[in-house]
């Protein structure tokens, strides 16, 4: 482990650092609660305050605080040394040279957010000596100073070269200007700027890094879209990305909501009228890693597209992967005459909405598009409930809403039920096989469980300590010697940072499996455990030929009066 790295975790707390995502609850010598990273109603999760780590035994989630922020905060290592940086009350500026060096792809990533943030700088200053795009968003998108500034709004002049040759003098190479995705190279080498005389958005992860930009055209361009978007970057996944969490995330105590719309436009406006939590996706439908980025910070997701076909089709898209997550999102209905936020802003109106249950907006809707009167219209509405109701996980919820269906179309409920039952069993998504999150099946991990058994000193300070275990362990550990391959041998003789990790990962499992049983159970356990994997590895001493016979007679000796006790 890196100085960096040991002085940032020998100065913080995991519990503390944990306990801002998981209510953690003491249980025995550990804490627990319910895992962050998969759905789950009964906890576990488990994090050691004596060992500073987390582990979920439901889906192997593990590590420690620095896998712990990377992972829910979805960050590179160096954001998450950020984050965990200031509660440990470490400046981190003098460890930067050392950052460069750390990890090639990490600062590569830095150096894009870096010229991301030039550039940035770059449209800011060019929009001071562009009239039209100040009065552009001034006078007609009614938008003032300070939110310009906190968006960092900028535009992109009429010109090719500038910015090629102001990146190129803040030192950026080639290969990084083309990775941001800002410059394009011609056909002839030329490097040249893929945004021109547009507004530009600068479009932030949720913690503040500049990682793409949109540029919207100021009046009608002909063949040329409203708006142009950087396509993917080591930086930038548009299906991960939401414009305004960053902000959003800052809000979310005051409103206890967020509230997803349609456009940059829309996000910018809900600031303006006081509200804001507004985010939107970047030219793409919400995904389930939207889903999952909105759910760590709130499960009041409010739903804010337009009232057209391609709305619906966003809401019900939206909805499914939500539903799939375990939320539930409510619908803004704008009043009459009024097309979306944005238009508030530009009346300089107070934001008035009423709130409706997602489903109900999608059946109100269905209604209107099919005439449910009619045997064809009352099938492809059902077929387009069944295949949105096929999202929900909740029973509860599910019969709540067939419910619902069975009163508008006034079909006895059981009925209703029964042909959805069919549905789903002729639903091919229904047999995509649903992941089970057995981590601890696999052969790699009983390993560490093994040695993680050697490793420490359990078996002294415990009363499993019985003479029958101490002798499986003689005869396994013999057996072990001519495996200088194996995780057990390694842990044994010559640890690693990586092996230590797994291993104390694997004892706080333990201490979790065995914390409610009797000694009996315990020991049986340990010896069956044990058992087995002499059983394993004799196989292969057996057939080795590398191992002298009278060795091999004499081990096999010792396994047989083991079987015999
Ligand atoms: P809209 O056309 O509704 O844009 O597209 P808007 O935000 O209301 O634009 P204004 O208000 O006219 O400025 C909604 C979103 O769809 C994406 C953008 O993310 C936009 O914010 N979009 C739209 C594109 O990516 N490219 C386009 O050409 C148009
Ligand atoms: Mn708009």
């Amino acid at each position: 482990m890196s100085k960096l790295t040991d002085d940032i975790l020998s100065n913080i707390d995991i519990v503390d650092i944990i306990s801002k995502y998981v209510n953690l609850k003491k249980s025995g010598s550990n804490y627990s609660g319910l895992c962050p990273f998969h759905n789950e109603k009964t906890p576990s999760f488990m994090v050691s305050e004596e060992k500073q780590i987390y582990k979920c035994f439901g889906c192997g989630a593990g590590g420690n605080a620095i896998n712990f922020i990377m992972e829910i905060e979805k960050i590179d290592f160096w954001d998450g040394i950020k984050i965990l940086s200031k509660d440990a009350g470490i400046d981190i500026s003098s460890y930067q040279h050392k950052k460069e060096d750390f990890d090639k792809k990490a600062h590569f990533r830095e150096r894009i957010k870096k010229l991301n943030s030039y550039a940035t700088k770059y449209f800011q200053t060019q929009i001071n000596d562009a009239n039209t795009a100040q009065k552009y968003l001034m006078e007609d998108r009614k938008l003032d100073q300070d939110l310009i500034n906190s968006f960092q709004i900028g535009y992109a002049p009429n010109n090719f070269f500038d910015i090629v040759q102001y990146l190129k003098d803040k030192g950026f190479s080639k290969e990084e200007m083309l990775e941001s995705g800002l410059i394009r190279e011609g056909n002839s080498g030329d490097l040249y700027s893929f945004f021109r005389d547009r507004i530009m958005f600068p479009i932030k992860d949720h913690i503040g890094n500049i990682v793409a930009f949109a540029g919207r055209y100021i009046q009608e361009k002909e063949n040329s879209p409203k708006y142009l978007n950087i396509s993917s970057t080591v930086l930038y996944d548009k299906s991960k990305i939401l414009y305004g969490i960053d902000l959003a995330k800052k809000n979310i105590k005051t409103f206890g909501e967020i509230i997803v719309v349609e456009g940059y436009m829309d996000v910018i406006a809900l600031h303006k009228l006081g509200k804001g939590v507004g985010v939107a996706t970047c030219g793409t439908a919400l995904t389930v890693e939207h889903i999952k980025l909105l759910k760590r910070h709130t499960d009041n997701i409010i739903f804010c597209f337009d009232d057209d076909q391609a709305g619906i089709s966003a809401t019900i898209r939206g909805l499914k992967n939500a539903w799939i997550q375990g939320v539930y999102p409510k619908i803004m209905i704008l009043p009459e005459g009024y097309k979306d936020i944005d238009d508030f802003v530009k009346n300089s109106k107070k934001l008035e909405y009423q709130q409706v249950d997602g489903f109900e907006h999608i059946c109100k809707h269905l209604k209107k598009q099919y005439d449910i009167q009619s045997p064809v219209g009352r099938k492809n509405f059902i077929n387009d409930i069944f295949d949105l109701l096929e999202a929900l996980e909740d029973y509860s919820i599910l019969s709540f809403y067939l419910e619902k269906v069975s009163s508008y179309l006034s079909i006895n409920y059981d009925i209703l039920f029964r042909q959805f039952k069919s549905f789903l069993k002729s639903s091919k998504k229904n047999s995509t096989n649903k992941k089970n999150n057995n981590d601890f099946d696999n052969e790699e991990d009983k390993k560490y469980l093994l040695a993680s058994i050697f490793y420490n000193s359990f078996l002294e300070r415990n009363e499993l300590n019985t003479n029958q275990i101490k002798n499986h362990i003689k005869v396994f550990d013999d057996i072990l010697e001519y495996f200088p391959e194996s995780i057990i041998y390694k842990v044994k003789y010559n640890i690693s940072e990586e092996h230590k990790q797994k291993i104390l990962e694997h004892q706080l499992w333990r201490e979790k499996q065995f914390e409610q049983l009797t000694n009996e159970k315990k020991e049986r356990i340990l010896l069956d455990f044990l058992k087995r994997q002499i059983q394993e590895l004799s196989k292969f001493l057996y057939k080795s030929n590398k191992i002298q016979q009278s060795k091999k007679t004499e081990i096999f000796e010792n396994i047989k009066n083991l079987v015999k006790q």
